[in-house]
Order: C-alpha cells, then structure tokens, then sequence
C-alpha cells in the first residue's frame, strides 16, 4: 500500500473485503482539500472530468400565455433548474431557455375576449389574473356562441396576417406576462437566459416545410395533411402530422423550427426539454424527425420526463398561479414558525419562511424518481423532521453557528472517532453522487445524500461536544462541521435551494 493512502490494508475475508482506512489521513487529506478549496470540493473531482466542458441548452418552465401555470409547470421550473445548476457546476456553459406558449387558437379567442371584456386599468394591476379570466371567459362564450368563434377565429387570422393593430395587442399581453414570470421566477431563485416561445418560430415553419419536402420527408394524404413517416418501414403505421388540413402549422413543427434555429444560434452540443411525460411521444417524434433530415445533433437531444403531482392546491382552492403555491408555502411555512417560537429570533422571518417553504417543496418533489406520480401534502411537506428541505435548512443553520466561528484549518488528527470517521466518509461520496446525478439526470441522488449527510451531522452536533472539549478537539470539530456546511451548502444550491443563513 502506498504510504499516506487513505486505504491502509486491504485483506480478504470469507466472502468479504476488508479495507482498514488510516483515519487521521482520511480527515487531514478531505480536509485540506475542503478548506483549501471549498467550492471546488466535489465537483472538480478526476470522476467528473469527462462530464466537463460543452455547451448544454436547457428549456424549462415553458408556461402557456394566459392559461394555467400548473403543477406540472412548476416540475418543470424546478428540475429544468436543478439540471442547468448541476450543469454549470460541473463546467458546462448553460443557455437557460424558457419557450412560451405563446401563439395559436387560444390568441384569437384571447384578442377576441381582451376587445369584448378587457381592462388597460386590470392588465397593469393584476396582469396574469385579467388575462386568465378574460381567457376563461371567452371559452365559455364561444362553447355557446357562434359570433364569439368567428370573432376569435378573425383575430388569429388577423395575427397571422401580421396586422399591426392586432399583433400590439399581442405583444402586450406577452411582454406583461413575461416582465410578470421574471419577478416570480425570482423569488424562486430561477432566471432564464432568453424567452422565446412557438410564436417565434412559427414563421420558421415554412422553412422547416421546404426543407423536408426538398429532402421527400413530407408526404400529402388524402385528408390534406402533411405527415413525416416515421415508421422505418415507409407505410406510414406510424407519422407525424406538420401541417393541418387547413394550411396551418402544428406544436412539432415550430419545435423542429425551434430546435433548428437553436443550433444554429447557440451551437449547444447537448439540448435538453424538461416536461412531463404525457409529452413524450412528442420528443420522441421530434428527435426521430431531425435525425431524418440528417442533423446528427440529434441524438444529443434528451427529454426529461416526469410524473404527475395530484391534489396541489391552497387555501384559495387550485393552484392557477405560480405565485399562489409561494404565497402558500411561505404562509404555512411562517405559521409552522410561529408555533415552534423560531420566528423571534429572525429579523426577516417572512423571506426566511418563503425559502424555508421553497425548499421543502424541492426536496419532497425531488426525493424519487422523476417519473414517479405523487401525492401532494402540505403537512408533510413541510415537517421539520424527517427527510424535508426543512430539515436540511434547519441542519445547515444550526452549522453556520458554529462556522463562524472558525474557518481555518487545523491539526485535525483528533477526528479518528467513529462519529467523525462516518461524516467524513458520507462526504468522500460527494463526487460520486454528482456523477450519479448528472448521467441520470436525477435529483433524488443528491437529495438523498444531503439528508444522510444531515443525520449523520445530527449525530455528530449530539456526540462531538465543542464546548467543553479541549482547544485541539474543539478546533478540529468546528473545521469538521464548517466543512460539512460548505458542502451541505453547494449542494443544495445545485438542488436550487437558497441556504437561509441566520443572522
Ligand atoms: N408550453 C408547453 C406546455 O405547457 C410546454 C413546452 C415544452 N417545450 C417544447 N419545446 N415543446 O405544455
């Protein structure tokens, strides 16, 4: 064994491998490595290094103009976050795309609705509220309404035509909600690079037709539509329709627009699309269709899928709004507070409350597999024990008390106790995990780790006294818990969270 490795011998057993770590190098090696270059700990790891470098494009969010911002939405907000952090740390230039809803049918009724029953006054206050209700209300107009349809179907035309008057509107309604999703997005700690949206590239569209059809990909049927055979075979058991019987254009083809455009302005090696799984027919067409006009690129193309998250609702019944499920959070979450007194000795418990609540809601949607469906509890969600974001904020300000304490570092050999030795193990992991995350694309991995690395420091705050032991004990305990706040703390903010600092 070479001299001053972490692994001392090596011996089988029956059955068994026995590896005898030298513990004081286990703790003096992690150690210096963590002081010496904290955020680096982990993610600069050998491991890691082929993951590193490239460009990777992630488009997430992706809410519908004047529709619901569902659950599902907020998934994507989330784990589409989570992806280009985990992306960045590890090396990668991130493009941050969030690709709007933002054109078809639903804008001629909108324009239609805003001309009958919109308010300038409203649209400014309560913008994303007027433009839902009026949206709302022009569906239920036009179900029973002949006048309505046409009006709606004139406006979409008129917007189609680029008539100018018609387009402001739409522009309005678009940059209101889009300066609206900014401050949202904010509070969640979430920024975008660009906001495009399928209105963008509808007008790509012909484009994409031209080219399929030089390349014999576009094929007429007898109903009037256009399809692409996706079937291998060439007998069309299996398609997918680009253009409508009326001329129109559809969802896929402005994201073959989108995806073209795409590379050719951001050159990213790797895309990836956070949505849920009812979507996944659809990438699946998207990604089969680019490869068959022979952009490689393709296969670099992944789709994120995840499940569904039932009974998401507040107090004011279901979530409609962003805004509505923070609100939520933030109010139960100041609550839970006040009851447990940790409320006083804040000096912003409001903002403490809000991420505190933000995190709970990371950690509960992040703790399985992405494609699982769950059951949405606010209860249970926001405990302060067990395995919650609560937890790993509560576990990471009660380390910052003692972090502030000290920050260097120092003669660590008294760390040899099997306490110590298990915390310092748990962080030895760090890398693994993160590789673990980044080829899955999963966030549970690194959830996990955090709340095992959270209840092994519990143990530790119980049985590893500061006050009380020696100066050299009680030295090198604090350089063991600052450490562990460091990583606690980069990990969670891969995961998205803001560590909540107390004052
Ligand atoms: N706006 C869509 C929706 O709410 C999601 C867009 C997903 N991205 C894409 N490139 N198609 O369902």
């Amino acid at each position: 064994m070479k001299r001053g490795a972490v692994v001392e011998e090596v011996s089988a057993g029956r059955g068994v491998i026995h590896f005898r770590l030298n513990r004081p190098i286990l703790a003096q090696k992690l150690l210096e490595q963590l002081c010496s270059e904290p955020d680096g700990f982990g993610v600069k790891s050998e491991l890691l290094r082929h993951l590193q470098g490239g460009r990777t494009l992630v488009e997430f969010s992706s809410p519908n103009i004047a529709k619901k911002f569902h659950a599902g939405h907020l998934r994507s907000t989330i784990i589409g976050n989570f992806i280009a952090n985990l992306k960045k740390a590890l090396g990668n230039e991130v493009i941050r795309v969030n690709y709007l809803g933002d054109w078809g049918m639903q804008f001629g009724l909108l324009g239609a609705g805003f001309e009958r029953s919109g308010s300038q006054e409203k649209l400014r206050t309560q913008p994303l509220e007027h433009l839902f209700e009026v949206y709302v209300q022009v569906n239920r107009e036009a179900e029973c309404d002949e006048s309505v349809r046409s009006a709606a179907a004139e406006f979409f035309r008129r917007l189609e035509r680029g008539e100018d008057q018609a387009l402001a509107l739409w522009r309005q309604f678009r940059e209101i909600t889009v300066d609206e999703y900014k401050r949202i997005y904010q509070r969640l700690g979430v920024h975008f690079d660009h906001y495009s949206g399928e209105a963008f590239h509808q007008h790509q569209t012909q484009n994409v037709l031209d080219e399929l059809m030089t390349r014999g990909l576009l094929k007429t049927t007898e109903k009037g539509t256009a399809v692409v055979d996706l079937s291998g075979a060439g007998d069309l058991s299996s398609y997918a329709t680009l253009v409508r019987s009326d001329g129109t254009s559809l969802y896929i083809t402005r994201d073959v627009a989108a995806a073209l455009d795409r590379k050719q302005r951001f050159g990213f090696d790797e895309m990836i699309y956070v949505t849920d799984k009812s979507q996944t027919v659809h990438f699946r067409q998207l990604f089969h269709i680019l490869l068959a006009m022979g952009h490689q690129w393709a296969e670099r193309c992944v789709h994120v899928a995840f499940g569904l998250v039932q009974g998401m609702s507040t107090r004011r019944g279901e979530v409609v709004f962003l805004e509505d499920v923070l609100e939520e959070a933030r109010s139960r979450m100041l609550n839970n507070m006040r009851q447990s007194s940790t409320s006083k000795e804040l000096e912003e418990p409001e903002q403490t409350a809000e991420r505190v609540g933000i995190s709970a809601l990371i950690v509960q949607d992040f703790r399985g597999p992405l494609m699982s469906d769950y059951k949405f509890d606010w209860d249970k969600v926001l405990q302060a024990h067990g395995d919650t974001g609560v937890f790993l904020q509560y576990t990471h300000a009660r380390l910052c008390r003692h972090a502030r304490e000290t920050y260097s570092c120092c003669d660590v050999s008294p760390l040899v106790d099997s306490r110590s030795v298990s915390v310092l193990q748990h962080l030895l992991r760090y890398d693994e995990v993160l590789l673990q995350s980044a080829n899955e694309l999963q966030p549970r991995h690194l959830v996990n780790f955090l709340l095992t690395l959270s209840h092994l420091v519990a143990v530790a705050h119980r049985e590893l006294p500061v006050k009380g032991s020696s100066a050299a004990v009680a030295q090198a305990r604090l350089c063991l818990f600052s450490a562990v706040r460091s990583v606690l703390a980069n990990g969670m903010r891969i995961l998205g969270i803001t560590p909540a600092y107390p004052k």
